[in-house]
């Protein structure tokens, strides 16, 4: 029974989405587990574009049961705009089951955000705005409203609304919102009720039958963020609010950590950052330039530019390390095409101490005073997003990828030189992920 992770590995966007999709052709279960609509996954296939927020990318495909675990948040509004704008483009939901467990964002955690980020003003963490990390505090602080609780009696629902309204003004007094009234609050509720309706489900319980009675069905789980967003492994407080790295697979979703068979995790062959917070191989030039135009980096949720850099092997070593990686999806090598060289971080040089960090460090500060330590290697002039087989790879590309794995410690399993589902290369060793993880789980 192959169940295989694929998790950002880096900060974010990687291209998560776009393998998975790859993926799911194969699979019979394809599960979100933590991260809401924070997270923009895109696919593109026969030249449409399909971009993802809180819904499993394993939707483009009919019969394949996609859900929202346990460890997702759900922002009933931008879920409804999304469930309607996949059903006019033809998506099915019929297959889109909600843990009756995952936490909703209320309008009040959108307000504690918006505060949140104006007090902090040029120290803001510079979120998606989306309500996540208030969202997930009241999950943790025992204050939060579940998609089941809707389905509680109207005055068990009620109770537990006044038990959170009277915490929160207790807090912002005079100063609290105007959604911070029960009636108001239970009158939302009600329109929340048939929204999520249809896709309410014990999905813990689905996925272990699945698991125990379909032994060669694939599992895979699409991750949202990456580990440097995780927020007890990444650059704290610069963060997301959830567990981005596989332990949130398994708490996001039920399923037992002895049940992996696979951990893949996905890098851009260079960097990007959304948001604030460190980034040291960040490029403020015109190869940062050309990375952002030639590889449309814009982020799919905001629309904000996103921030670009060198590969990171030390940001790639740590995820291996945190992760276990098994394999690398490594994507947008196209992007790269048309530099003279390239270059790939392989450490941190501390001027204060005259040491080299081969490890991310906890302290941000231990970062300012580091420079990255950079290999170069040759880049490539002619177009590689037609090629069809790994083998076909110009030398030098191959060579990039021998020194990623070997920084990384990790071997390639894929390589991604366009956003299509065809623009796939799967490495001759490797086959197809699936058919190793089956061999793997004998
Ligand atoms: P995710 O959040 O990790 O799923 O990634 P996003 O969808 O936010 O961002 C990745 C972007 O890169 C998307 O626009 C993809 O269509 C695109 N993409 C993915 N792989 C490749 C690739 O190999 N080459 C190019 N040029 N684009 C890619
Ligand atoms: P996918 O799944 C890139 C970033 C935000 C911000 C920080 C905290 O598409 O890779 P939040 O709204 O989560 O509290 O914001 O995390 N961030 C992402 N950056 N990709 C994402 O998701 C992200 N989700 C959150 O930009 O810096
Ligand atoms: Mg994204």
């Amino acid at each position: 029974m192959p169940v295989v992770a694929v998790i950002g590995a880096q900060w974010g966007d990687e291209g998560k989405a776009k393998i998975i999709d790859a993926l799911a052709e194969q699979a019979r279960v394809i599960i979100r587990s933590q991260g809401g609509c924070n997270a923009g996954h895109t696919v593109v296939h026969q030249g449409q574009t399909y971009k993802f927020h809180h819904l499993p990318s394993g939707l483009l495909y009919s019969n394949k049961l996609c859900i929202m675990g346990p460890g997702t948040v759900i922002h009933p509004a931008v879920f409804a705009q999304e469930v309607d704008a996949m059903a006019s483009r033809g998506v099915s939901l019929q297959s889109l089951k909600i843990s009756e467990r995952a936490h909703l964002t209320m309008p009040y955690h959108l307000w504690q955000e918006e505060r949140q980020e104006y007090a902090l003003s040029a120290h803001k963490i510079g979120t998606t705005g989306k309500g996540i990390g208030p969202t997930y505090m009241d999950k943790v602080g025992r204050l939060g409203v579940r998609v089941c609780d809707l389905y509680e009696p109207e005055a068990i629902l009620k109770a537990q609304l006044e038990r959170i309204v009277t915490v929160k003004r207790a807090f912002y007094g005079d100063q609290a919102h105007e959604s911070l009234d029960v009636d108001h609050l239970m009158a939302l509720c009600a329109t929340y009720r048939p929204l999520f309706e249809p896709f309410v489900a014990d999905t813990v319980a689905m996925v272990q039958t699945i698991l125990c009675e379909e032994p060669d069905a694939l599992t895979l789980f699409e991750g949202a963020q990456g580990v440097m967003l995780d927020v007890d492994y990444g650059t704290y407080p610069f963060v997301t609010s959830s567990n981005t790295t596989i332990g949130g697979v398994c708490l996001g979703s039920g399923i037992p950590p002895g049940r992996l068979t696979h951990t893949m995790g996905v890098m851009k062959a260079y960097l990007t950052r959304v948001g604030n917070g460190p980034f040291p191989t960040e490029l403020k030039d015109d190869i940062g330039d050309f990375l952002a135009d030639k590889g449309h980096e814009v982020g799919t949720t905001t629309g904000r530019r996103r921030r670009c850099g060198w590969f990171d092997g030390v940001v790639g070593k740590y995820s291996a390390m945190v992760n276990g990686l098994d394999s690398i999806a490594l994507n947008k090598l196209d992007v790269l095409t048309g530099l003279s060289e390239i270059k790939v971080c392989t450490g941190y040089y501390c001027k204060a101490t005259g040491q080299t960090l081969t490890q991310f460090p906890a302290r941000l500060s231990a970062l300012e005073s580091c420079e990255p330590i950079y290999t170069t290697v040759p880049g490539w002039q002619e177009d590689i997003s037609t090629i069809r087989h790994y083998a076909d790879l110009p030398a030098q590309v191959k060579q990039l990828v021998a020194v990623i794995e070997e920084v990384v410690g990790v071997p390639v399993s894929v390589a991604s030189i366009g956003p299509d589902r065809v623009e796939t290369l799967w490495r001759d060793s490797v086959q197809a992920l699936s058919k190793a993880c089956l061999v793997a789980a004998g």
